[in-house]
């Protein structure tokens, strides 16, 4: 979700009212993606990096977060929507990490469409975090994808991506799901988050669905995760 920041200053708006509407956009997407039978939506919120920022923005972030968890809840709840946080916990506000887990608690049924929002979310760090605790027995590409989702709290599954959409114009990964893109399909679409609507999403899930996805085969193989070991 790139973009917010550009998209209220070029309005002669304060950085935070960008994240605002880039809050908007998010529960829109959330919607449309329902509809159109996505099963995973990954949205990248707040990288380890972002830390960075001042101490304001940063500050408002965090309260909108908390925000959009306590009202979003109910409407996922109604729409059989799954919601989990992807990402460390131990630097987020107690506040926060307790509207985190009663979100996920309520929405645990949810088995329409399962959201995650990577907050405090690093891919290396993932990485790292995992191969400190790794046994010989999650040294298997989808056993060490599934320790990866745990490490951040998020799920018991490895979940590889499929199609990574990134808007606001930078063309990087940005630290994010390293190892589960491995095999992602990669969409960079030129508008700032803000202004990404479901017309965007519908053109960047055509464009996926015309790829012809081969894992490093050449044609009807079986995908990567099932080579491992
Ligand atoms: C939103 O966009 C992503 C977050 C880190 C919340 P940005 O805040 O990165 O917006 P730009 O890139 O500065 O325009
Ligand atoms: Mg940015």
């Amino acid at each position: 979700m790139d973009g917010n920041g550009r998209w209220a200053v070029q309005r002669g708006q304060p950085r935070v009212s960008g994240h605002l509407a880039g809050a908007r956009t998010a529960r829109a997407l959330v919607r449309t993606a329902q509809e159109r039978g996505v099963e995973v939506l990954t949205l990248y919120a707040f990288s380890a990096d972002n830390w960075r920022r001042p101490r304001r923005e940063v500050a408002a972030l965090m309260r909108l977060f908390r925000r959009y968890l306590l009202s979003e809840t109910e409407q996922c709840v109604a729409n059989g929507v799954r919601l989990t946080i992807l990402g460390r916990r131990d630097r987020l506000a107690p506040e926060l990490v307790h509207a985190i887990e009663g979100a996920e608690a309520a929405t645990r049924q949810g088995t329409s469409l399962h959201v995650r929002v990577a907050v405090d979310y690093s891919g290396r760090d993932a990485i790292l975090r995992a191969a400190a605790v790794a046994t010989p027995a999650d040294l298997t590409r989808d056993a060490f994808g599934a320790l990866l989702a745990r490490i951040d709290h998020d799920t018991a599954e490895a979940l590889p991506v499929d199609l990574l959409i990134r808007t606001g114009g930078e063309r990087r990964l940005s630290d994010f799901l390293l190892w589960e893109c491995a095999y992602a399909e990669l969409a960079f679409v030129p508008v700032m988050w803000p202004d990404f609507d479901a017309a965007h999403f519908d053109a960047a899930l055509e464009d996926y669905a015309r790829r012809q996805r081969r894992f490093g085969g050449v044609g009807d193989e079986p995908p990567a995760h099932a080579l491992s070991g």
